[in-house]
């Protein structure tokens, strides 16, 4: 009921979307897209052919391969579906999908992805904004940071029964400052290109934060925390020296052990692109962090 399957052409944002789907991705327009009620393109870049969206993954809990996450993630249920929000809040509890995104109006918004392994695309995510959800659950004066936390089903994802050498410890977690998770860029998305997020793609919820490396935006999540003190993040954990907390694009020097991040390739694309610093969102975004040293606070 949530994704208002087949009455698109009954209402006027999803004649938006529908326009947009068709424009976009050479795309036939499916029976179910998504009911979307406001576009926001923060590019002109033109979006990344569906395909390479959905192919050219990395979802590390299907495996580390970019086409393992297609191929191995077919058979996970993103139904039914909870999350448990947890911490310095005055509404903690388990609330269900439909709980946590009906009372949202769905926006499609457009935006620069890119993978710290050099690589970007652009998508047209469908969602809303996460600030809008976590003020619902009334955030307490302490919750300082916001952790993330990802689902753990060994059996419907084969690399996390990996006996020894696992990939990444399990469940993968992320997390935001306040102000970062209740800046309006921040997404939490249900959908891309009008439909539902495909399972590769961290059905059926998953942030989306684009002035930061890919791997901030968290998939499949079970479990918000309103927390205190800083979360240890999945990565930082994994590899300190590369991977820091904040993780801004930012293609100048840095502490960080990481290779060059100075450019990109756009998937579909020839040549290099010049990485822009947080991703070509700094006029949004950069007072978020004025004061701070960002070659240490990597
Ligand atoms: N979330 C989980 N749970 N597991 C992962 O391995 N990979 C991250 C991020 N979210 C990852 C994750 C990385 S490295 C990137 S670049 C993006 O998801 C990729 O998102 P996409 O496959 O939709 O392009």
């Amino acid at each position: 009921m949530y994704l208002q399957r087949r009455t698109f052409l009954a209402t006027a944002g999803s004649a938006i979307a529908a326009v947009a789907v068709e424009r976009f991705g050479g795309r036939l327009l499916a029976a179910d897209q998504l009911a979307v009620t406001k576009r926001i393109a923060t590019t002109t870049d033109p979006p990344s052919p569906y395909n390479a969206v959905t192919t050219f993954n990395n979802f590390y809990e299907f495996g580390s391969d970019k086409g393992d996450p297609a191929k191995h993630a077919k058979g996970f249920k993103p139904r039914p579906w909870s999350v448990a929000v947890e911490g310095a809040c005055g509404k903690p509890g388990l609330y269900t999908l439909e709980d946590i995104f009906k009372p949202h109006p769905l926006e499609e918004r457009v935006y620069r992805h890119r993978c710290v392994e050099g690589w970007s695309i652009v998508v047209p995510w469908v969602g809303f904004s996460l600030g809008e959800l976590l003020k619902r659950f009334e955030p307490a004066s302490n919750a300082r940071f916001v952790e993330f936390v990802t689902v753990k089903r060994p059996e419907e994802m084969p690399a996390q029964r990996a006996r020894f050498m696992s990939l990444l410890p399990w469940p993968y977690r992320e997390g935001l400052r306040m102000d970062e998770a209740l800046h309006p860029l921040t997404l939490m998305a249900v959908g891309l290109y009008g439909e539902e997020l495909p399972n590769q793609n961290g059905a059926p919820l998953r942030l989306v934060v684009p002035w930061k490396y890919g791997f901030k935006s968290i998939k499949s999540i079970v479990a918000i925390r309103f927390v205190e003190k800083q979360p240890v993040t999945t990565w930082m954990r994994q590899a300190p020296e590369y991977y820091g907390f904040y993780s801004n694009v930012n293609p100048g020097p840095t502490y960080s052990t990481f290779r060059d991040q100075a450019s990109e390739r756009r998937l579909g694309e020839f040549f290099m692109r010049k990485t822009l610093p947080f991703n070509g969102y700094a006029d949004q975004v950069a007072s978020l962090y004025t004061g701070m040293d960002l070659r240490q606070q990597y």
